[in-house]
């Protein structure tokens, strides 16, 4: 059986790629998923994650480290038999990395915080995306998902999800709020259930949005 291969990518740096793969790898992991991350960003932040002695966020998955464009197929296809699922993690421009990760992905989340800036990106984002359907004839799966969010919303906030719901971008419904929790666990490499007291809102959060990709991923496949 081969690995499902989710990614979550950007335009531009620090919407939470990291943080969302981390979050999800962790969900998969603890559904009893064998889970592999690429760290496609130079930064090599999940390695750093993954390896810090202290940290255990290696015991919920495997890193990959030096992933790069160029060698992304080949890693993958040399792991893809041992995985349930391969989150690969790139850095947030738009290079030939998320070219080679739209092809052989079985979805791309682009996350956005809410507001004019992040939608602008988003737009370039999915360009580049539905460039590289169009190059390949393949159909891309592309979602946005909305991260970082103010819990306590505000009359543009209400704006800015009225352009998206307007908007013809494939927008996940559960929204991610600004949590403390989120960066607790890549901070302190516990998951968001190990921590005490238990992060309850943010791992329902989590776990919704999982439920979601899997929706999409599953409606994506049997259209086919
Ligand atoms: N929902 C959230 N709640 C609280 N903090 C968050 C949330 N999402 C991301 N952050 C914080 O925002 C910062 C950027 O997040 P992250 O590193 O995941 O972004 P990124 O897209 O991977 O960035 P880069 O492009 O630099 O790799 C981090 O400090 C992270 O802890
Ligand atoms: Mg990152």
């Amino acid at each position: 059986m081969s690995a499902t291969i989710i990614s979550f990518v950007s335009s531009k740096g620090g919407p939470g790629k990291s943080t969302l793969t981390t979050h999800t790898a962790i969900i998969l992991a603890e559904g009893g998923a064998k889970v592999a991350v690429m760290d496609a960003d130079p930064s090599g932040r999940m390695t750093r994650i993954s390896q810090n002695a202290d940290n255990g966020l290696g015991k919920y998955f495997t890193v990959f480290p030096n992933v790069t464009a160029e060698n992304l197929v080949q890693q993958v296809q040399i792991i893809n038999n041992d995985f349930d699922f391969i989150l690969i993690d790139p850095e947030g421009v738009l290079s030939d990395l998320i070219v080679q990760i739209a092809k052989i992905a079985h979805i791309v989340i682009s996350p956005m915080k809410l507001g004019q800036g992040d939608i602008e990106e988003s737009t370039k984002t999915a360009a580049v995306i539905n460039q590289v359907a169009k190059d390949t004839g393949r159909d891309i799966n592309l979602y946005f998902v909305l991260n970082d969010v103010s819990t306590t919303r505000s009359g543009l906030d209400a704006h800015w999800l009225e352009v998206l719901r307007k908007s013809n971008f494939k927008t996940f419904q559960t929204i991610i709020y600004t949590r403390v929790a989120y960066k607790e666990t890549t901070d302190l490499g516990v998951s968001l259930l190990e921590l005490s007291p238990k992060r309850v809102k943010a791992h329902s959060e989590i776990t919704r949005l999982v439920e979601e990709v899997f929706a999409a991923i599953k409606s994506h496949y049997e259209e086919k």
